[in-house]
């Protein structure tokens, strides 16, 4: 049965605990090739279809992710709905490290990255409506999924995407947090508009992988990301499971 629930997966989620794989499809887009082959199987039963972000192993940093190819494929093969798995970091209080967290809104710190699909060729210039960044029934049916499942999940957050691959600096953090920003992470741009462009139904389920820089003592180390990541895992999958009855 071909899938109509995508998940694109992050740092730490490139090949999820699970997944019943049961093929593969290349798919070549007028934007290049997607981050790799879209992987086809179920997930607690249903069909989806998985595509890690940063490619399978993990090499493409996220200024070089393709996310124009990314999106179009998943359209192109009839995906309705994508949930988008991204690591972040934790800039307010409740923002812990290992917390799932649901954002509700964008502040796009990046530059230099195909930004849209309206671009050449046009009858009249395209200017999606953006006030709610991810979809609202995607949103309301995590919620629910966790609340279902017992599990604690952050309900709202104000996601900054910067340009990376580089992490931050204190005084930026600093900068993000009088902006408005609640967590930080370098994919959630351009990911999320060119799904609103291309009509997906789009929803990031993030996981907070370390403090931002500044808000913890000594240096961010890969080793304590990956740690956070994996502890968030168990209800990450929890919530999925709930979910994908859900849905
Ligand atoms: N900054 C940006 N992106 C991230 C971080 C961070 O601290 N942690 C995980 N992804």
């Amino acid at each position: 049965m071909t899938p109509e629930i995508a998940i694109i997966g992050g740092t730490g989620f490139t090949q999820p605990r699970h997944f019943q794989k049961t093929g593969a499809q290349q798919v070549e887009t007028p934007h290049g090739a997607p981050s790799s082959d879209l992987v086809l199987g179920s997930l607690f039963g249903r069909p989806v279809a998985f595509l890690p972000r940063h490619g399978d192993p993990h090499r493409i940093p996220p200024h070089k992710v393709n996310y124009r190819a990314n999106l179009w494929a998943l359209k192109s093969i009839g995906i309705r709905q994508v949930l988008a798995i991204a690591a972040v970091g934790g800039i307010t209080p409740e923002m812990q490290p290992s917390r799932l967290v649901l954002p509700d809104q964008i502040i796009d710190y990046t530059y230099g990255r195909s930004q849209t699909f309206f671009e050449d060729g046009l009858e009249s210039v395209v200017h999606i409506d953006f006030s709610e960044p991810y979809s609202r029934s995607g949103r309301d049916t995590l919620l629910e999924a966790a609340r279902k499942a017992d599990v604690p999940l952050v309900s709202r957050g104000v996601y900054g995407c910067t340009q990376g691959p580089r992490l931050e600096t204190p005084a930026e953090i600093a900068r993000m947090e009088r902006d408005g920003c609640d967590l930080v992470g370098m994919t959630g741009m351009p990911e999320a508009c060119l799904a609103r462009e291309i009509g997906l139904d789009y929803v990031c389920l993030a996981v907070v992988a370390n403090w931002a820089a500044g808000k913890s003592q000594g240096e961010i180390l890969l080793e304590e990301i990956h740690a956070n990541i994996d502890a968030g895992m168990q209800d990450l999958f929890t919530i999925l499971e709930s979910w994908l009855e859900e849905t």
